[in-house]
């Protein structure tokens, strides 16, 4: 896959429109409480540094490490805690911030995770895309930016084996 052949379906201006109109919401929702904003690694760092830079109460940033995807296009299936280190969370506002929700399987296994470790205040999972289309669980994000078909999506932290999250928009080969 290279970068010249990739159709946009996100551009940057795109992006930060919606990541701002994202933002807005969540902080009429928190209305001033203190957040702690889990970005999970790799692939939702772009996402998660703007979404942030727009939130207006006290926030505190964690980054967890996951991994689900096999090799190129495919999933794995199965998810795998890398690293999950994070402080205790009991009575916490907690937003999870990811790329996009695929099968659904990572969401799933983050919010049984929150469940069974902490009594957070509100737990609530924000994801950049939503391919609904492809969901294998009953999990909905609490917050998305763009549902989108079943393709393979890379740019703005989305990565095809590694490389191409360094792009400012979205795209995906026809
Ligand atoms: P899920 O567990 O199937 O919902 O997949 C979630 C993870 O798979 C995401 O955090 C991504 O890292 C990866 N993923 C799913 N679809 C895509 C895609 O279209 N492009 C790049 N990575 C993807």
């Amino acid at each position: 896959m290279k970068t010249e052949d990739l159709k946009v379906l996100f551009s940057e201006d795109q992006l930060q429109k919606r990541i701002k109109e994202l933002a807005d919401e969540m902080n009429s929702f928190y209305n001033g409480e203190e957040v702690i904003a889990i970005c999970v690694l790799k692939g939702a760092v772009m996402f998660a540094t703007d979404l942030v830079k727009h939130l207006n109460m006290p926030l505190k940033m964690e980054f967890i490490r996951l991994s689900s995807y096999g090799t190129g296009f495919n999933t794995s299936g199965k998810v795998n805690a890398v690293d999950i280190s994070l402080p205790d969370l009991n009575g916490k506002n907690v937003l999870i911030i990811e790329d996009i929700v695929d099968t659904g399987l990572t969401a799933k296994f983050l919010m049984d995770f929150m469940h069974t470790n902490f009594h957070t205040k509100t737990t609530k999972f924000c994801s950049l895309l939503d391919k609904k289309i492809s969901r294998r669980t009953e999990i909905e994000p609490d917050y998305f930016g763009f549902e989108i078909d079943d393709k393979f999506v890379v740019g703005y932290g989305l990565d095809y084996e590694g490389y191409m999250r360094n792009l400012r928009f979205i795209g995906y080969k026809e």
